[in-house]
């Protein structure tokens, strides 16, 4: 049995009155790619900014690769080996694309995780080093061509690609998506599909999503929110099938008992 590498033990959140999260438990598993999904307001969101530490959760529990990461902030989590690409990229427009990518590929250096491990001085190998390892992430993503362009005048879908490969080239363990697909057309969204399940080999994902087939396509399993609660988990296959999942989809049209009134659609 492999030890998950992310773990969220009955995590509840709390805004003043608002429950976001409610009792709230799922694992990432080495390799997988584990995709959230749920309607709108359903806390995936919250559950994306407790596993990056933006949010600490009311109760309960993280764990990173078997260690007790609750209240942990962003930045050492990130030191930790968990990276994540926000829906607002937080791109340096006026930078070159490589010069992006190794502000994320910076994490490293200041840990002094390379120095380190080869005992090299700080300084020109240093760099060199950082370079050619950004330079492969932006291979690995199609867009190594562009490494001198100026983040600014590229078009969106190929910027989402550089806020992905600043996130990559810190190496993490776990990749944490939040709703990559937004802005993005039908084909290059089966591209970004290819990726993600191309990355799965080395690192794993949680992918927080609202396209569908992008979700069924690309993840090993899913874990489906609906009012801050887990509604169902399982394969693809499985959650389609599932009748609370059809139902909170179609917002109680199935035909039996009513929608719950527990707050927090359309708020
Ligand atoms: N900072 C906050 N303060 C108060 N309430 C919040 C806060 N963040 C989220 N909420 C509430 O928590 C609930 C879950 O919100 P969340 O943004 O996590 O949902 P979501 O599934 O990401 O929704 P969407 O599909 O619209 O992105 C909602 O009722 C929302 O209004
Ligand atoms: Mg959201």
């Amino acid at each position: 049995m492999t030890e998950p590498v992310l773990e969220m033990d009955a995590i509840t959140v709390r805004f003043g009155g608002v429950v976001a999260l409610s009792d709230v438990s799922l694992d990432v598993r080495p390799r997988e790619v584990l995709g959230v999904i749920g309607p709108n307001g359903a806390g995936k969101t919250t559950l994306f900014n407790v596993a990056c530490g933006f949010v600490t959760p009311t109760q309960g529990r993280l764990t990173f690769e078997g260690a007790d990461v609750t209240g942990w902030g962003p930045s050492s989590l990130v030191e930790r080996g968990v990276a994540r690409s926000l829906q607002g990229l937080g791109l340096f427009d006026r930078l070159s694309v490589l010069d992006n990518v190794l502000v994320g590929a910076d994490v490293h250096s200041r840990a002094g995780f390379f120095s380190s491990l080869l005992a090299l001085p700080r300084g020109a190998r240093d760099e060199q080093a950082l370079v050619e390892r950004s330079m492969d992430v932006l291979e690995r993503l199609g867009i190594r061509d562009r490494a001198a362009s100026v983040v600014g005048g590229l078009p969106y879908p190929l910027r989402k690609r550089v806020a992905l490969a600043r996130a990559l080239v810190a190496e993490p363990r776990l990749l944490l998506l939040d709703e990559p697909a937004s802005g993005l057309s039908e084909g290059e969204m089966s591209e970004l599909g290819d990726i993600i399940r191309d990355l799965a080999g080395d690192v794993c994902v949680m992918l927080v999503e609202h396209h569908m087939d992008l979700v069924m396509r690309v993840c090993d399993r899913l874990t489906v929110l609906d009012f801050g609660r887990t509604i169902a988990t399982g394969t693809p296959e499985e959650v389609r099938d599932d009748p609370d999942v059809l139902e909170a989809y179609l917002g109680g049209a199935v035909d039996d008992g009513p929608a719950q009134t527990t707050g927090g659609h359309g708020a």
